[in-house]
């Protein structure tokens, strides 16, 4: 019954590393991956520069705008799409060209020095 309440819709793996990235409503997979502080490449956050593409390897995404006119025709064939304009539908896996880790925050550091 609680579970009507519960923010989590769908969960993400980035390059086969579970980072219990849990996707809350109508989220994009750059909004996500930013909120957990990962450092997932992006530049425009509006679908226009393709630094966030990433190969969708499983599951499903709503796609917020039409991605054909930045990524290629062989892109698309093989499954990118633009985490900036994609909310996960089902959980998920994709594959970036990127190291993905979780950046360390200033009060992390701040609260290690004290
Ligand atoms: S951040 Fe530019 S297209 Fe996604």
């Amino acid at each position: 019954m609680f579970n009507l309440f519960k923010k989590t819709v769908s969960t993400i793996e980035i390059n086969q590393q579970d980072f219990g990235l849990e996707m809350e409503k109508n989220e994009t997979i750059l909004q996500a991956a930013l909120r957990l502080n990962l450092t997932y490449p992006h530049h425009c956050r509006v679908g226009a520069c393709a630094r966030c593409k990433c190969k969708l390897v499983e599951g499903k995404v709503k796609e917020l705008t039409e991605s054909a006119y930045v990524l290629s025709k062989q892109e698309l064939e093989q499954g990118f799409i633009l985490a900036c304009q994609s909310i996960p539908k089902t959980p998920i896996k994709i594959e970036v060209a990127a190291v993905i880790k979780k950046a360390i925050d200033d009060t992390t550091l701040l609260a290690k020095t004290a």
